[in-house]
């Protein structure tokens, strides 16, 4: 141990006597029921998110207590404490409004609370971005845990997980080939244990970058919530973040160019959420590192599709763990990667993957040579309607759709939208491209609305996708021809805001664009009438519509991004 202090003797309370601030906080402590012997020992705090509105962190207290016990027998003193949870659900407008205040309270508890190290345990969508931007930022030695994901149901003699299921079924339904007693049914079957959606959504995807990145113990991003293993490695993690007291490995070490890189290509090859990116730029953002567009498409044309899961293929997250997880997926990406990042272990990606290879389950993690498709899942798109990109997720999309003209149906916002859409009058054919103008982040806080549905009078007769586009977000579950994360967005006056019903509008998948076959001067005349949405005048509501950043940047806040902590 250095001079430094450490342990409970971090960070003193200003009383202007140090002594004193140090007598008073092991006077405190010790009425936790806490021995002078542990109180002198190193302090691991522990990032922990329960909440009642977090259905997804269920197993939240058995984890902590796993973690601890971990901690205690490596020989330090273990403090959980609590930060904001934010369950994907159970938040209005939208979750991604309070992942940048979720990553602030993890950064400033980190920094404002004595400990020497931290765990991080998180799950739902938002909550390992908001804490592995949070951790970046703080800079403290870190190590990220997930919940895992749920397990199946059933359903009839099918297997059911949320949420790709929960959206299938929804679709059946209004369309009319599901009643409501079936639905009421399924209700009860999709989500039936504790852990995040099932699927390769958001949360698998981002435990499966916090893995790549190095920042989370290797083979524990898919292990199911409900498994003995998922606690054996709550305890395993425990005894690593006391290692990491020695190592002083912190996260601007794990987390780099080529760590970021390795996990863009994790993100290619499991065909993994549209979120991912906004999350994995913020994250990398807080550390200086940027990804730009261009340099996704080159990892997405070069890294192919090898895990066959819902949203996109057949298999669960259960199904990806039983198979190799992601131990077998990265020895495959093998030849991709940079060998040489550095995990919170201080090991060497090489030296990792160096280690003998379990049994592979092939027909959910496939071999290089013969993948479930030969390119990303994931692109980005240039073109007059998204000067400064969008999103396209080809591996999700119809490929019929990939080329396609057609003439704009417009929705000015979400209102608009649910109280259009299935209007029986709406003038909307199956050739048509339905635009979602006002759902970016400055408008709305970027919710999951931009998997639009299709209107019923044409889902009743048989029509399963059409081309949608807009500047919100699509849960991970999702899937469609959809165009997403549109920027700049239409309520700080991107093109997007100029189109017009009747507008004619392409895609191209080949070339990597969508425009607005609209003249140039036309949409400037259109855009200058523009006014933008009144703005929220006071809390966190006027911080967040003041400071945040368009999707490219990653949503993340203007003051929070970049790379050097100013703490004290
Ligand atoms: Fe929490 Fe899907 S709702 S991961």
């Amino acid at each position: 141990m250095t001079d430094e202090p450490h342990g409970l003797d971090r960070g003193l309370t200003n009383y202007g006597d140090r002594d004193f601030a140090r007598y008073l906080r092991r006077s405190f402590a010790r009425s936790m029921g806490i021995s002078p012997r542990l109180l002198n020992k190193p302090v691991v705090g522990i990032a922990m998110t329960p909440s009642g509105f977090n259905n997804c962190h269920r197993g939240m207290p058995e984890l902590v207590e796993a973690v601890s016990r971990g901690v205690l027998e490596a020989g330090a003193l273990p403090r959980p404490f609590p930060t904001v949870s934010l369950g994907e659900v159970f938040l209005n407008p939208t979750s991604m409004v309070y992942r940048n205040l979720m990553a602030m309270d993890t950064e400033e508890m980190i920094l404002a609370q004595p400990m020497d190290a931290v765990v991080l345990i998180g799950g739902c969508d938002k909550t390992v971005p908001a804490q592995l931007m949070g951790a970046a930022s703080a800079d403290l030695p870190a190590i990220q845990l997930v919940t895992g994901p749920m397990s199946t149901g059933r359903h009839r003699g099918q297997r059911l997980g949320a949420c790709t299921d929960c959206r299938g079924f929804w679709a059946k339904y209004r369309a009319g080939t599901v009643d409501d007693e079936e639905i009421a049914e399924v209700e009860g079957r999709l989500s039936v244990t504790q852990g995040t959606c099932a699927v390769m959504g958001t949360a698998s995807t981002m435990a499966c970058i916090a893995e790549a990145l190095g920042m989370s113990l290797p083979g524990t991003a898919a292990i199911p919530a409900v498994h003995s293993d998922r606690l054996v490695a709550a305890e395993e993690t425990g005894r690593a973040a006391v290692r990491l007291i020695e190592t002083k490995i912190r996260p601007s070490r794990v987390i780099t160019q080529k760590s970021v890189e390795n996990a863009v290509r994790v993100l290619m090859a499991v065909s993994g959420s549209t979120n991912a990116i906004v999350h994995l730029t913020a994250i990398a953002g807080r550390l200086g590192i940027r990804i730009p567009y261009e340099r996704f498409n080159a990892i997405s044309d070069e890294t192919p599709v090898l895990v066959d899961l819902k949203p996109v293929g057949d298999g669960y997250m259960e199904d990806f763990h039983a198979a190799g997880g992601m131990g077998a997926l990265l020895r495959e990406l093998r030849p991709l990667l940079h060998l040489d990042t550095v995990d919170i272990e201080g090991r060497t990606l090489a030296e990792r993957l160096d280690e003998p290879e379990t049994w592979v389950d092939r027909a959910v993690i496939r071999p290089f040579a013969d993948p479930v498709s030969p390119q990303g899942g994931l692109i980005t798109l240039g073109g007059s309607l998204a000067p400064d990109g969008a999103i396209f997720k080809r591996a999700a999309a119809t490929p019929g759709l990939f080329e396609t003209e057609g003439r704009a149906v417009v929705f000015t916002g979400l209102e608009d939208l649910s109280a259009r859409i299935d209007d029986p009058d709406l003038d909307v054919t199956p050739d048509d491209i339905l635009v979602l103008q006002n759902a970016g982040p400055h408008a709305a806080g970027m919710p999951e609305a931009g998997y639009l549905p299709i209107p019923k009078k044409l889902a009743r007769a048989g029509v399963k996708d059409m081309v949608r586009i807009s500047d919100a977000r699509m849960s991970g579950t999702a899937f469609g021809t959809i165009v997403l994360h549109v920027a700049p967005e239409a309520a700080i006056g991107g093109p997007l805001a100029a189109v017009r019903d009747g507008d004619r509008i392409r895609l191209s998948v080949k070339e990597k664009r969508i425009d607005l076959l609209v003249a140039p001067e036309e949409i400037a005349r259109r855009l200058a009438a523009h006014e933008p949405p009144p703005a929220p005048k006071r809390g966190y509501k006027a911080l967040y519509r003041r400071s945040v950043t368009q999707a490219p940047e990653g949503c993340d806040f203007d003051f929070l991004a970049g790379a050097a902590p100013d703490h004290p």
